[in-house]
């Protein structure tokens, strides 16, 4: 399904993966979701917001098989003409979730630096409930609050980082278990240095 909203990264995509910084943050995620969360080759799992795959090619050789949801054309083209690098079953699917459903179910959902651009945390998390098996995983991650200065072009934000607090209970809101929150590491920028945190738990 195809969505009307602007695509806020199609300046980026070609060149999103050139920042050290990015990269080396996702990867720090990616190997602490691998710690915490336990999959395995018959498992699916779906990314929300895989971008140009950063996270999902990390997370691939661990999985039968990865969807990949995006509202943005151009970064599921980056993440497309990458596909014989990523070591699973990938299906790539324009969609902007926060509006529209899928109607699948998954074994796990992981999510990188993408919720702060969903306006409705509640509902999104209640959407990911509804789209996994029993027992089925989340691994999500993104910024602690911070002061606005995280994003210096406009990408379609909605929050400036999440207290973790009021993060982890909307997850329990949303009726997941265990669920637990930690430190994945910095972002350091010219201009400050942004926490970075990861939720888990499960249905
Ligand atoms: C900051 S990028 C993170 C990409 C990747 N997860 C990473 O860590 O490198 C956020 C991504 O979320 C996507 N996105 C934002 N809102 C979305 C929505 N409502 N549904 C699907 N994708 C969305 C954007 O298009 C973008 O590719």
């Amino acid at each position: 399904m195809k969505s009307n909203k602007k695509d806020f990264f199609d300046k980026k995509a070609k060149d999103y993966d050139k920042e050290q910084a990015r990269v080396d943050n996702v990867t720090n995620i990616a190997n602490l979701i691998l710690k915490k969360v336990a999959y395995s080759k018959d498992m699916s799992i779906m990314d929300f917001g895989s971008g140009t795959g950063l996270l999902l090619s990390k997370i691939a050789p661990h999985i039968g098989k990865i969807t990949a949801i995006d509202i943005s054309k151009s970064m599921n083209e980056t993440l497309e003409s990458k596909r014989n690098t990523i070591d699973c079953k990938l299906d790539i699917i324009e969609l902007d979730l926060s509006k529209d459903n899928l109607y699948q179910k998954f074994d796990g959902i992981i999510s990188s630096m993408t919720i702060h651009h969903v306006k409705d945390t509640l509902a999104l998390f209640n959407k990911f409930y509804g789209m996994l098996n029993s027992g089925g995983t989340i691994a999500l991650s993104d910024l602690d609050k911070e002061d606005g200065s995280f994003h210096n072009e406009d990408t379609g934000i909605f929050h400036f980082g999440f207290d973790r607090e009021e993060f982890v209970n909307l997850a329990k809101r949303a009726g997941f278990k265990n669920v637990k929150i930690q430190t994945v590491g910095l972002v350091e920028k010219p201009y400050g240095k942004y926490p970075v945190f990861l939720l888990t738990g499960n249905k």
